[in-house]
């Protein structure tokens, strides 16, 4: 790894620090090893536990960002220009309002999750315009407590909420920028004074053009999120020479344009589920798409990541295969697109050459009286992949449906477009007896294995459980119409 690229400067807590370390190595060695800052500890190393997490500050054009992330998973590549701010980087005179809150509701047992559980929550207050205690809690969906402190974490998070108050809640500005918010999270005490300065510090790195990557996308392979591709290379030496898609901007964002949905290959989970774009198409996006991953996997976890990572189960493609989607690819000058339910060919097996890209997915806007709905069980029901997910969109007309479109995760070897039960449904009369039907043709058209996420039996009944589930869910009335041949 000798002549990757190395991240030419960034700002950790107060310090501005310019490193050799590779690229491709995690933050949190960086933490731990190099600069000594143990506040930030190491679990489970697979962005499960929360231990690790840091807030990562980038500039967005001219505004300013902070987000909870994994620096387990974070490569070293991922900070040049940015604000990483670990634990120590919190502390000022005394105690922080969160971190008071925390030792005064008894939550601080053995003390190993704390820290990151005191960064994820400054982070909740730094970026939500309103500060609600119930989604104060969501934000720690992404952190474990092995002592099992939660029900002192919740009283410590309404404690605060209660306590404290946006210092811009009667501004105007419902969500000022973040310098104006730096501000006003300085007097309340929850950041240090020295953040105030931090806007300045990176627009000079910027400017300074310190962050640039220079990376030839031809001889190095793809990371975006990095939140499947580093739990697959863990070695450090193993690692190929990456290329860091968030530095393409031209690959992220979600527009409209003649009649279709455009989202970039490196637009994160986080930026869909906030995205007022797509909550004016997909009105329950926020509520489906915060059964992803976690606070911090969101908002690093990628489209184009989910669709070529190709997990059987994974969400994003479940949900666009649904909306009839197409994937835009691109090789050197050449493009081409191709139907997202022909380019998944076999597991984790793509209609995509090994110098392909995905550039970006699309798909057409669904009409004024279709309906979407999305359905995901899992083991736990934050932070965990599916083991059975599906997600239909249906457009009925006089009581007839015209047009359908449903997929189903976790029971193939890939996203599966259920293609006969579409065929079925199209055309049909929208009555009782009809799911009930296309529930047992979908139940066909599988072979699920059975593995650590359930039996073969236990899937395909889930299947009929959630085809069903999507159409009474849509479709309310058809509960009092009669009743479902076979139901359990
Ligand atoms: C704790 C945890 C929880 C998770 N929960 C969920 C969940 O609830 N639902 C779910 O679906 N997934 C989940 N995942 C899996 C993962 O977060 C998703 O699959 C995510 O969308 C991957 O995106 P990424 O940007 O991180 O991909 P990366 O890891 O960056 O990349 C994955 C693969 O795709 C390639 N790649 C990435 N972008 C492109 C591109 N534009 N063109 C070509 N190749 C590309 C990379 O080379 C790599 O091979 C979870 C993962 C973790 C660690
Ligand atoms: S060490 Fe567990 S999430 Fe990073
Ligand atoms: S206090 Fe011990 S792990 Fe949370």
């Amino acid at each position: 790894m000798e002549d990757s690229p190395r991240p030419a400067a960034f700002i950790l807590n107060r310090d501005d620090v310019s490193t050799s370390w590779p690229a491709e190595r995690m933050l949190l060695d960086f933490l731990r090893q190099e600069r000594r800052l143990t506040g930030t500890k190491e679990g489970c190393r697979e962005g499960e536990c929360g231990a690790c997490t840091v807030l990562l500050g980038k500039l967005e054009g001219e505004s300013l960002r902070y987000r909870p992330v994994n620096s387990c998973l974070l490569p070293m590549g991922e900070v040049a220009g940015a604000h990483v701010v670990t634990i120590e980087g919190l502390n000022g005179e005394g105690l922080t309002p969160v971190q008071q809150a925390l030792v005064d509701a008894g939550a601080v047992q053995c003390g190993f999750c704390t820290p990151g559980i005191v960064v994820a929550l400054t982070g909740y207050f730094v970026n939500a315009d309103r500060w609600e205690a119930q989604e104060a809690v969501s934000s720690l969906d992404g952190n474990l407590c092995r002592c099992t402190g939660y029900l002192s974490m919740k009283r410590a998070v309404s404690s605060l909420c209660s306590a404290l108050q946006p210092p811009w809640k009667n501004s105007r500005d419902v969500s000022p920028a973040m310098e104006a918010r730096l501000e006003g999270l300085v007097q309340c005490g929850l950041l240090p004074g020295y953040f105030l300065d931090i806007p300045r510090r990176l627009t000079l790195l910027r400017e300074q053009g310190e962050h640039v990557l220079p990376f030839d996308p031809r001889e190095s392979t793809p990371v975006a999120g990095g939140t499947d591709f580093f739990l697959q290379h863990r070695a450090d030496d193993g690692r190929p020479k990456l290329f860091f898609l968030s530095s393409r901007e031209d690959l992220r964002g979600i527009h409209i344009h003649d009649g279709v949905c455009r989202i970039g290959a490196a637009t994160t989970v986080e930026e869909m589920v906030r995205s007022e774009v797509l909550a004016a198409i997909l009105p329950h996006v926020k509520e489906h798409l915060g059964l992803f991953g976690t606070t911090a996997i969101r908002a690093r976890a990628t489209v184009g990541g989910n669709l070529v990572n190709a997990s059987p189960a994974a969400d994003v493609a479940i949900i666009l295969l649904a909306l009839g989607a197409t994937v835009g690819l691109a090789e050197g000058k050449k493009r081409r697109q191709v139907a997202l339910k022909d380019f998944f060919k076999g597991y984790k097996l793509l209609d995509k050459a090994p110098d392909e890209w995905v550039e970006w997915v699309q798909f057409p806007l669904p009409s004024r009286n279709a309906a979407f709905h999305f359905e995901k069980v899992s083991r736990r029901p934050r932070g965990d992949v599916a083991g059975v997910n599906s997600a239909i969109l249906l457009e009925v007309d006089g009581g007839v449906i015209r047009h359908a479109h449903l997929s189903v995760g976790g029971v193939a070897p890939v996203p599966f477009y259920l293609a006969e039960t579409v065929k079925f449904l199209e055309g049909s009369e929208l009555t009782l007896e009809v799911v009930s039907e296309a529930a047992a043709v979908a139940q066909g058209e599988i072979s699920p294995i059975s593995d650590v996420r359930g039996s073969a039996d236990y899937k395909r009944l889930l299947l009929r459980q959630l085809v069903l589930a999507h159409f009474l869910t849509l479709y309310p009335s058809l509960a009092g119409k009669g009743c479902l041949h076979g139901a359990p």
